[in-house]
């Protein structure tokens, strides 16, 4: 597949790591037993990308996430596979300090409910400070150490249009949902994670201010030669920052490529559907079709055939049983029979300009389910 060409490692564009996820399956313990949100998941962050996730709520997005860090909670646990970060080895293998010292340090993250994950009782600036003596600062180096971070922090929050020294100044009741989280954001950039997974960064964001935090976002990445994930439910969100894109249905990866050819020259049903939905914007506004049906749950995702077999209209017996077949051209990988022929009457029009931030597919389906 893609991306495994560089094994000679020295002379790299940058020193970016590289993050490799091989067979990763993450269950949750319910009623009905262990149940899978996150199914044999095999993905590839090339060192210096940016790689978006994208899919309708429910299709295990944030649990990836989350995997990356190895900090799924019961009542989840990481079943099978490995997360192999350049520099760090496997992340699903580590544990207690090791883990801890991983997560922020190596992979800087904001989680999808980082608007509501800061701590009501401390100032932003008191929590930073926090962070970074759980990271060793301000012990061996310094009180100097502690003042770099804040220095840093602020640039950071001045940077995302927020007057900085004053956002550190202030309790989290103070802040609006979009001011917390670019705190988030600054939290996840601020201990200089060279691998930053970002889980829905911009969604309490206006259309505007969301355009200046993912310039921001790709000019950090591009400055500092990070590795980064981006999750979101809207596929403008990756059509402006995404190198590579991933689809996510029922906890599988339906297909994978770079951005611009993926949105340009979707295969899978499912993409197809999701930019199907979408109103153009030079378009009328009636163009767009709503996807029939609504993501499976945990208790409805098929155990054994397509995932996506109940909204597809291609559905063919063969999608009822067994494995899918992962069909791989170029750089590009989708998983499912129909794609298998590459028949021409199952492309579509759609070109990537036309797919905007802010262009949202969590209630998709809705309308005419
Ligand atoms: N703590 C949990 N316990 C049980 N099920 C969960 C838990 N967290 C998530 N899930 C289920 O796992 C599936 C994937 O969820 P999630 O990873 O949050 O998806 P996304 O981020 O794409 O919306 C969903 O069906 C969700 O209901
Ligand atoms: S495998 Fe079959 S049901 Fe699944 S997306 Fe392809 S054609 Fe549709
Ligand atoms: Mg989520």
């Amino acid at each position: 597949m893609a991306a495994e060409q560089s094994s000679e490692q020295s002379s790299d564009r940058s020193s970016a790591p590289g993050v490799r996820i091989r067979g990763l399956s993450v269950v949750y313990r319910t009623g009905a037993g262990e149940l899978p949100a996150v199914s044999g998941i095999d993905l590839d962050l090339p060192p210096g990308t940016i790689t978006g996730v994208v899919g309708e709520s429910g299709s295990g997005k944030s649990t990836l996430a989350l995997s990356l860090l190895n900090a799924v909670q019961p009542p989840g646990r990481i079943a099978a596979g490995s997360v192999e970060i350049d520099g760090l080895g496997d992340v699903a293998a580590l544990h207690g300090d090791g883990l801890r010292r991983a997560r922020g340090r190596h992979i800087g993250y904001v989680f999808q409910a980082a608007q509501n994950s800061l701590n009501p009782l401390k100032t932003v600036g008191g929590q930073l400070l926090d962070l970074g003596r759980s990271h060793g600062m301000g012990r061996s180096h310094g009180p100097d150490d502690l003042r770099g971070l804040v220095r840093e922090a602020r640039g950071l929050l001045d940077r995302m249009g927020l007057d900085g020294a004053r956002v550190l100044d202030s309790y989290q009741h103070e802040l609006s949902g979009g001011m917390r989280q670019r705190v988030g954001i600054m939290l996840a950039l601020v201990l200089n994670a060279r691998v930053v997974v970002l889980d829905e960064p911009t969604t309490a964001l206006d259309m505007i201010t969301q355009a200046t935090i993912l310039r921001i976002i790709r000019e950090v990445h591009e400055e500092r030669g990070l590795t980064t994930l981006v999750i979101t439910h809207d596929l403008g969100v990756v059509a402006e920052v995404a190198d590579n894109l991933a689809v996510m249905y029922g906890g599988r990866l339906v297909e994978q490529g770079p951005t611009g050819e993926v949105l340009g020259d979707p295969r899978h049903p499912y993409t197809r559907g999701l930019l199907a939905a979408i109103p153009r914007l030079a378009g009328d506004i009636g163009e767009a079709r709503a996807l029939p049906g609504r993501p499976p749950t945990l208790d409805s995702v098929p155990a054994d055939g397509c995932v996506f077999r109940e909204r597809c209209a291609l559905r063919m017996e063969v999608c009822e049983t067994g494995r899918v077949p992962v069909v791989s051209w170029g750089s590009r990988t989708a998983v499912c029979h129909a794609v298998q022929g590459a028949r021409e009457d199952v492309k579509q029009t759609v070109t990537a300009g036309t797919v905007t931030a802010g262009t949202a597919i969590a209630d998709m389906g809705e309308e005419q389910a």
